[in-house]
């Protein structure tokens, strides 16, 4: 069992690691590149679901959270 990570980063977007398959607004199958996905979690993204820095824009305030999953 594999254990997967998400870190919601303090003030700003939760990281995901991997590559992220999804279907854009225009329904074009896209696939994230890099090693980690910034997900929006402050809502002033110009570019949802992914985090485009809009955070520290709106002076975003959350604290750090690590999410562990247990993965088959
Ligand atoms: S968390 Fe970065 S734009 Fe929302």
């Amino acid at each position: 069992m594999a254990k997967v990570t998400i870190t919601a980063n303090e003030n700003g977007p939760y990281l995901v690691p991997g590559i992220a398959k999804y279907t854009d607004a225009d329904g074009n199958e896209q696939e994230t590149q890099g090693k980690m996905v910034a997900i929006c979690r402050c809502g002033a993204s110009a570019n949802m679901p992914f985090c485009d820095g809009g955070h520290k824009g709106i002076n975003f305030k959350a604290a750090k959270i690590e999410l562990v999953f247990d993965v088959d």
